[in-house]
């Protein structure tokens, strides 16, 4: 167990100061790399050319049904229906956690030195997320399926949470947002049974991602030694709650009536299916050892963290 002082002595002063240097080099870094591995996906990728028949939109292993009764049952037709419909539903929950992320991002930085390099970065990666989630509309119109918006009950939580939460809260929700469709879209890019326009849109999307996941992970860090108690028992909790519902939304039922299935059926099969459970669990691993590592997965948080499915 960690403890903190939030007592303000001479030491506590020399940390605060380290941290903002450390602070400091982790954004002077950040904004090397940008400025060496940037993309602009108008003109990286080849938005002419067709689709190629026989190839998936998403790997078929990550799909929400891969390997249950009913996914047995389907014609290979059907299956690849799936995977266009929710690789256009996965862009689109993208699209609408950069669109959260990237007024977080703003709010962040509304009360701090703009000539700092932590400002400069945060600039930078919103200047990212306005190519990808445009990226991302892209190839969903691309595809030939509609956008899937989340639920309105989600979509208005979000707009709750987006104007209110504290900086600790919000890159912990970043995280979330970021590191489990990262870890998909890694073993997307490189399968060559996939889209050549969907390997190049996440090829692009990791490379810039890696740097959005330091940034956040290196400030949570620092927050969860910095932020008073208070915030750091709400980061807990409203990460927790936040994982809850970014379980929920991370399937669209609406894939499943545009494809011709009974979307009460879909939505049962995948909840009990072993191997969906592993790949959430898997896919968010990473996220979830560093979230423990750093003191943000304790107390009734913890328990809304296994609620979601997402820690083992
Ligand atoms: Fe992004
Ligand atoms: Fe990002």
């Amino acid at each position: 167990m960690t403890t903190t002082t939030e007592a303000v002595t001479l030491e506590g002063l020399r940390d605060a100061l380290g941290l903002l240097k450390d602070r400091e080099q982790v954004a002077e870094r950040l904004l090397e790399s940008s400025a060496k591995h940037s993309f602009d996906p108008d003109k990286e990728l080849d938005w002419e050319a067709p689709a190629e028949d026989g190839k998936w939109f998403w790997p078929p292993e990550l799909l929400s049904l891969y390997d249950t009764p009913l996914w047995r049952k389907m014609p290979e037709e059907q299956r690849m229906d799936l995977a266009r419909h929710e690789a256009a539903a996965l862009a689109s929950l993208g699209i609408w956690f950069e669109i959260i992320l990237m007024q977080l991002l703003v709010r962040h930085i509304y009360d701090k030195s703009v000539t700092s390099a932590h400002v400069r970065y945060a600039l930078t990666e919103i200047a990212d997320e306005c190519r990808h989630s445009m990226m991302f509309a892209r190839m969903i119109k691309k595809a030939g399926a509609p956008t899937y918006p989340v639920t309105r009950a989600h979509h208005n939580l979000a707009r709750v949470l987006k104007t209110i939460s504290t900086t600790p809260g919000s890159f912990a929700c970043t995280l979330l947002g970021e590191e489990i469709l990262d870890w998909m879209q890694r073993l997307t890019f490189p399968d060559e049974r996939v889209q050549p326009l969907v390997r190049g849109v996440t090829r692009i999307h990791v490379i810039e991602e890696a740097r959005h996941v330091r940034y956040a992970r290196e400030e949570l860090r620092r927050q969860m030694v910095t932020a008073p108690r208070w915030e750091r028992e709400l980061t807990r909790l409203s990460s927790g709650e936040a994982a809850r519902v970014f379980s929920l939304a991370f399937v669209n039922p609406k894939v499943y009536d545009n494809i011709g299935l009974n979307r009460h059926e879909a939505l049962a099969q995948v909840k009990a299916s072993a191997h969906r459970r592993e790949v959430m669990q898997t896919g968010a691993k990473r996220l979830t050892d560093f979230l423990d590592d750093i003191g943000v997965m304790r107390g009734p948080g913890r328990r809304l963290w296994r609620s979601s499915g997402l820690l083992a």
